[in-house]
């Protein structure tokens, strides 16, 4: 929370700034920012400062996103030779996001051989989950960079255009804001620390936020290889494929 606590004050003074400049405030950028500050911060342990520094990570993520999503759709994507360009820049995001990952996971791991005191976040989870045998292989290695590229891409895309969206439709809907807004004063009030316990009485809130996933979900789909043969609900779907999943699908099976 401590760190959520002082990236958000940080959006406002950069919010108060632009309002005192009269300038348009991207609101997208501005929580991207946001967004991977935090997750940067409390499942890695990096200081970017977005907000305030230019980085070469929010175009890495939005990167290999954006070649994920393509090779997802179409296997042969890659092999298109108009679509080399985007897929050599692609493979040099990935290879940008793996090279922090090692470098940081290598930092931590010493870290936790002298005894030093680490933090609890994700990146030491990373780290145990692989180390289950004294010897680290290849393989385990890469599983870590597989976990380390998942959890920045995850934690923070997702996070960011659904803050975006809502904040798109609370512009559109004043009586909603209103609303919104008078729940977060009688339960923050002036308050500067925002506790975990608070966000629990933000019920109204809680709702417009789910309601937005709703209308915009911002993962509306995943993929699953599927091995072998396998009928679903009557649908036959073939094995040895990378099989691109509905979320509606998703839920019919669960
Ligand atoms: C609005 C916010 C978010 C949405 C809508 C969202 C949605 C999803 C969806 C649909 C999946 C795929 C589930 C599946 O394939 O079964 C997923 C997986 C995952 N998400 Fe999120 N997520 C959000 C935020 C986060 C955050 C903040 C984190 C981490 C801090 C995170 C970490 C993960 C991880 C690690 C996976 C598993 C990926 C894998 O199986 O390889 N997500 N998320």
């Amino acid at each position: 929370m401590g760190t959520f606590n002082e990236r958000a004050e940080k959006l406002m003074e950069k919010l108060s700034e632009i309002a005192d400049n009269n300038t348009e405030a991207n609101m997208l950028q501005l929580v991207n920012c946001v967004t991977l500050d935090v997750i940067a911060k409390v499942a890695f342990g990096m200081e970017l400062d977005l907000l305030n520094h230019s980085s070469p990570f929010p175009k890495a993520i939005e990167t290999c996103l954006k070649g994920m999503v393509h090779y997802v759709r179409d296997a042969t994507f890659e092999y298109i030779p108009w679509n080399r360009t985007f897929v050599n820049e692609a493979r040099e995001a990935c290879r940008f996001l793996r090279t922090t990952g090692a470098q940081l996971i290598h930092k931590r791991k010493i870290a936790i051989e002298n005894g030093e005191d680490v933090p609890k976040d994700i990146l030491t989870q990373i780290i145990k989950t692989a180390a289950t045998e004294e010897i680290m292989t290849e393989e385990d290695e890469e599983f870590m960079l597989d976990n380390f590229v998942t959890f920045f891409i995850a934690g923070q895309e997702t996070t960011a255009n659904q803050l975006a969206f809502c904040i798109m439709e609370l512009g559109r809907n004043p009586e909603i804001l209103e609303k919104a807004k008078k729940e977060v004063d009688d339960v923050i009030g002036m308050k500067q620390e925002i506790s975990n316990d608070d966000l629990g009485k933000l019920i109204y809130l809680s709702q417009v936020l789910k309601e937005t996933l709703r209308i915009y979900p911002t993962a509306p789909g995943t993929s699953r290889d599927i091995k072998e043969d396998m009928m679903i609900d009557g649908v036959h779907i073939p094995g040895g494929v990378s099989c691109a999943v509905s979320l509606l699908l998703l839920n019919v099976i669960n």
